[in-house]
């Protein structure tokens, strides 16, 4: 669950510029958009860019965002980035956390010597260990990175910051 077909995701791009498009899974409390025939609230969201560049690699690759969290009254601006990944076997893009799933750094990029043992991502708190699909693969974390469920609208691809997804444990 929640990764992406990359054929279906290719195919509602394309019909991306006649609204919103939405992949098959919906962030909580958005369900209610998906309507095609309405444009939707992504003001709450961060839009990470066109899908076009979005799809192109090297993969993994790190993608910034500046999101507008509201809050009641109150509006925020939160930065933040997440790892784009394609999963070539099964030809999907996954848009992961960087948030370890252990107690909640930041896992970064492994360096050269990790890359030889078969880490792609490292979080340096506790030693968490993530293969280029955000696979838990050594170390205390307790399941894969988290992934955002990714909304099409007007070529763009929007993630809703707030509500990660968790993939079941590694085993
Ligand atoms: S917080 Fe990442 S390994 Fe502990």
């Amino acid at each position: 669950m929640g990764e992406i077909n990359r054929r279906e995701f290719l195919k509602n791009a394309s019909k991306s510029t006649l609204g919103l498009v939405t992949l098959s899974i919906l962030p909580l409390g958005l369900a209610a958009c998906n309507d095609k025939e309405q444009k939707m609230d992504t003001s709450a969201m961060a839009n990470l860019g066109p899908l076009s560049e979005i799809e192109k690699g090297p993969f993994p690759k790190k993608v910034e965002y500046v999101a507008s969290i509201k809050d009641a009254w109150v509006t925020t601006e939160q930065k933040g980035f997440v790892y784009v990944a394609k999963d070539e076997e099964k030809q999907e893009l996954l848009f992961m956390s960087p948030i370890c799933t252990h107690l909640g750094c930041s896992a970064g990029y492994a360096d050269e010597q990790q890359k030889t043992e078969g880490m792609t991502f490292y979080c340096p708190c506790h030693g968490g260990q993530y293969d280029e699909l955000g696979n838990n693969i050594g170390g205390p974390p307790p399941r894969p990175l988290d992934i955002f469920q990714p909304i099409i609208q007007e070529g763009d691809v929007y993630i809703a910051v707030l509500s990660p997804v968790e993939r079941s444990r590694k085993s």
